[in-house]
């Protein structure tokens, strides 16, 4: 029998499928498959978020407060440019919200995040996938072709995830001058590369850029990400932006991060070197490493004949999380992603994979 509310579920909503919980992870657990920074928050950090906590009876200020103003001095735009939001998932909703009514399309070259296909189906919008090239480059061409009167949205991941490779400029800007729809240039890992858009906002008023304090800052569990845009699209996001859309101790404590980039970069220059390290010892494994300008490695394992599904499974009994994309949106079934983690941590990983990979294919 159907459930009585059924009828009263927007339609839109019924077809997503259920969100897995993941499995649990004991503390003695090697999390490699959320793209986390391994290190812990500066000791700047956690003095402001304690500091803050005993005025959590108040509501944080208005539309992220201050913590506009110190993004737009670490950006170098204005302070208008800026929009707040609970984690770049959020901003990522946000836009679909503002630009994409149902039956309209979303352009996603894939493999690429996806948050920004389960975003469109929620608003009842249409994502539209294109194929990247082999390197997973971005096709002009392929994406110029499904375009249409009802495309909205165009999303590059730069770097892209889960494939970590960087979109160069020149092929961003024959993007660029060939759409009219918004575009959205997702930095997440911005950090990592140093290779930003920012400087298009002035010219290409479709530009919205995106960026996340989760990743290179440390702050993955507090949710704080931005998008820096013009002041128009920035106005029509705080339209429908919650009045309160960042907590405050994730303002206090992303005020205190930037207030100690120190700190952010001595920890990316460390993930940058053991980078290099780990896909070393993943080479000499046998896996195909793909080039990384993230604070990840995009794997696959068609070289040692097995799927990523059963290694990532053997891996998960041992107590190691990393991220199968075997068969995801683009991809085939020997895709996996690994997040550099310490050096013990990596250490640690490679010792069990061998063993892993001796077993699976005895
Ligand atoms: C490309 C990309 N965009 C956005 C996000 C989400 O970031 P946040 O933690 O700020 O929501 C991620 C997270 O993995 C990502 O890889």
């Amino acid at each position: 029998m159907s459930n009585p509310i059924d009828h009263l579920i927007n339609e839109y909503i019924r077809t997503l499928s259920p969100k897995e919980l993941g499995a649990i992870k004991g503390n003695n657990s090697i999390r490699l498959d959320k793209g986390e920074l391994p290190y812990p928050p500066s000791a700047h950090v956690t003095k402001a978020i304690a500091d803050a906590i005993s005025t959590i009876n108040r509501y944080p200020d208005v539309l992220g407060g201050t913590l506009r103003e110190s993004l737009a001095h670490y950006t170098g735009v204005r302070k208008e440019q800026i929009v707040i939001g609970n984690g770049s998932d959020d901003l990522i909703e946000l836009i679909i919200k503002i630009f994409v009514k149902p039956g309209e399309e979303v352009l996603l070259p894939v493999p690429t995040f996806f948050v920004y296909w389960h975003a469109t189906q929620m608003m009842g919008g249409n994502p539209v996938f294109i194929s990247r090239t082999a390197d997973f480059g971005l096709d002009v061409q392929a994406l110029l072709q499904k375009v249409t009167v009802n495309t909205k949205v165009l999303f590059i991941a730069n770097p892209n995830n889960p494939t970590a490779n960087l979109i160069p400029r020149d092929v961003i800007l024959s993007a660029l001058n060939h759409l009219n729809c918004i575009v959205v240039i997702d930095e997440c890992y911005y950090e990592f590369c140093k290779e930003t858009a920012i400087d298009l906002i002035e010219k290409y008023p479709n530009l919205i850029i995106l960026r996340s304090l989760s990743k290179s800052f440390g702050l993955a569990g507090l949710r704080v990400g931005y998008a820096i845009t013009n002041e128009e699209i920035s106005d029509y996001l705080y339209r429908c932006a919650q009045l309160f859309p960042v907590n405050k101790l994730a303002l206090a404590g992303a005020i205190a991060a930037l207030e100690d980039k120190s700190y952010a970069y001595s920890n990316i220059v460390k993930i940058c070197q053991e980078r290099t390290s780990l896909a070393h010892e993943l080479t000499t494994l046998g896996f195909s490493v793909y080039p990384s300008a993230t604070n990840f490695l995009f794997l696959s394992t068609k070289p040692l004949g097995i799927t990523s599904e059963s290694l990532v499974s053997a891996l998960r009994k041992r107590n190691i999380f990393v991220q199968d994309f075997g068969m995801k949106p683009g991809l085939d079934e020997f895709c996996l992603r690994v997040s550099v983690g310490t050096p013990e941590e990596n250490h640690e990983f490679i010792r069990v994979l061998r063993e892993e990979i001796l077993a699976i294919s005895i």
